[in-house]
């Protein structure tokens, strides 16, 4: 199955568990999508419009409000920040700008070969542990630069051997 097929194919099963959806669906929708693709992409906006009897322009409305959702396909990798007060406090916004020169993307971004994605998130609930990442939802507490630098190494280095395998 090529990858358009498999995205379609995906929205469509998605969209089977909300017969006869209206609006007041559309945020648990738009919820699931996400979860399935990592991301919302243009077709499953126009799909989701279609499905809900809803213009285009209302849907993106209603996901462009809430900054839980992306537009854009994540990285293999993706790496949340938190910015919350405690990592705050800890020395977060150096955490942020080590992984920005290193990977050299910003905010919301993916670099170029697809590997890393980059989120700056509120807090992650593991305050304790500040400056907090997080790399595919596995937390990484102690954030210092050099730590930062660390870990991205080491998910670039598993991914070059995944790859190797594949
Ligand atoms: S403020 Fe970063 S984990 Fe709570």
């Amino acid at each position: 199955m090529n990858a358009i097929a498999s995205l379609d194919s995906d929205i469509i099963a998605v969209l089977k568990g909300y017969p006869d959806a209206t609006q007041d669906q559309l945020i648990p929708i738009l919820q699931d999508v996400q979860a399935r693709l990592g991301y919302l992409p243009r077709e499953a906006i126009l799909k989701i419009s279609d499905h809900c009897s809803l213009p285009v322009g209302r849907v993106y409305s209603v996901a462009t409000f809430y900054n839980q959702f992306r537009f854009r396909a994540p990285g293999r990798n993706h790496v949340q920040v938190c910015r919350g007060t405690a990592c705050h406090v800890k020395g977060s916004l150096s955490t942020l700008d080590t992984i920005r020169d290193h990977l050299e993307i910003d905010n919301e971004q993916t670099t170029h070969d697809g590997e890393f994605s980059l989120e700056v998130v509120a807090c992650v609930g593991a305050c304790g542990l500040a400056p907090v990442l997080c790399v595919n939802g596995n937390v990484h507490g102690s954030a210092a630069p050099d730590t930062v630098r660390k870990t991205l190494s080491s998910y670039r280095a598993k991914e070059k051997s995944h790859a190797a395998t594949r």
